[in-house]
């Protein structure tokens, strides 16, 4: 799909499908607020050729009554409007009279904003199961389609998918053709040496990318909880350490083909993830569990990095939740800021750790996308891009 800059949109009605997916707390507000501020330029550029914007996204899953209380994206349009400085017309619905009497009322350079895409969902699916009727309706809102919403393009719905197909001019936003742009640093000919850290939880969501990895890169560091389940298929005693078991013979494979894979050599550990009876050590015993990567670990990492040419970077190295487990992510986050490199951190839980602590300047890309990034460094090719 062609990109935004060879898109005419002079007083075009210009639908936007953005991906506001934003993480709320128990009192429904945006703790992190990154996905909103990568849409801007997108968002501005159509502003400075006059048109009319028209912003699609969804927020969430949908699949209760309940959820149409919790996941409406009426705090999103405030945050946009503040960030913009701008009025942000917020539609209470998805599709009906109202949303048809705000489209054709709208003057060059007002922006509205639907509800929840998602919500359309609850009566069968109609956004995720990319409903024809419902593509047609949405595309029929506007002359011009942009999809700029990265982190949604492994997803084949009816706000990205659907709408493309059932409109004639459509283009990929600034933020898609930033994070394609950087990603394919990762995939195509990384410069060498390319030095891949993985962390987080679970390693049956990222079986793809260690395979399609382990071919491209000289070295993975595994960290976070995951590293656990590869010391355990080595045999290694991990106490109360969280396990991904149905990973485990897929750990002990890959174990066994390649020697890439470089795991801590020290922990620190407490009873519980709450705790901070914390210490360091080289092993873990019955009743702790690791919580981080240890200072040899830390060195160790920092030994592997320091000539990389190209880093990719998913999953905390600790349980980044808790203060006390931050010291290995942080650590390796600020000497990586050191290196003259290219450094590119996959979306999810990464990037909000690293955004939280502040380090986001330090790399050159920070994706915005979690499946999405780990699907295109898979390999896979993503249905939202191709359109
Ligand atoms: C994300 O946060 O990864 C995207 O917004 C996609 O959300 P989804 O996993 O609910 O489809």
């Amino acid at each position: 799909m062609e990109r935004i800059e060879n898109a005419n949109l002079e007083n075009k009605k210009v639908i936007i499908r953005v991906d506001y997916n934003v993480p709320l707390n128990k009192n429904l507000e945006i703790t992190d607020d990154n996905r909103i501020k990568e849409s801007l330029k997108t968002i501005n550029y159509c502003l400075e050729k006059n048109a009319k914007l028209i912003l699609l996204s969804h927020l969430g899953k949908v699949k209760t009554e309940e959820d149409l209380k919790t996941k409406s994206l009426k705090v999103v349009a405030e945050r946009l409007r503040y960030l913009l400085n701008k009025p942000v017309k917020f539609i209470p619905k998805t599709r009906g009279k109202e949303v048809e009497d705000a489209v054709n009322s709208m003057k060059n350079g007002d922006i509205i904003m639907l509800e929840n895409t998602r919500f359309e969902d609850l009566d069968g699916k109609k956004e995720s199961g990319n409903d024809k009727e419902l593509a047609k309706y949405w595309a029929s809102l506007g002359d011009v389609f942009i999809n700029d919403a990265f982190g949604t393009c492994h997803r084949a719905h009816a706000s990205n998918v659907g709408i493309a197909s059932n409109i004639k001019e459509k283009y990929l936003g600034f933020l898609i053709s930033k994070e394609i742009d950087n990603l394919t640093k990762i995939t195509n000919n990384p410069k060498k040496p390319f030095i891949v850290i993985l962390g987080g939880a679970k390693i049956s969501d990222k079986i793809g990318t260690i395979s399609n990895l382990i071919k491209k890169a000289d070295y993975i560091l595994i960290g976070g909880a995951m590293a656990y389940t590869f010391l355990h298929a080595k045999n290694i005693e991990t106490g109360k350490s969280l396990i991904d078991t149905e990973s485990i013979e897929f750990c002990k494979d890959i174990l066994q083909k390649s020697n890439k894979l470089i795991l801590p050599v020290d922990h620190v550990v407490a009873s519980s993830p709450e705790s901070s009876d914390k210490k360091i050590k080289t092993t873990i015993d019955q009743e702790e569990m690791g919580l981080d990567i240890g200072p040899k670990t830390i060195e160790l990492f920092k030994n592997y990095l320091k000539d990389a040419q190209t880093i990719f970077w998913n999953g905390p190295l600790g349980y980044t939740e808790n203060e006390a487990y931050q010291t290995g992510t942080k650590e390796i986050a600020n000497y990586i800021g050191s290196l003259e490199c290219i450094s590119v951190i996959g979306g999810g839980d990464t990037a909000a750790a690293i955004i939280n602590m502040g380090y986001k300047d330090k790399f050159t890309h920070v994706s915005t996308g979690g499946g999405a990034s780990l699907e295109l460094i898979e390999g896979k090719e993503l249905p939202g891009i191709n359109l």
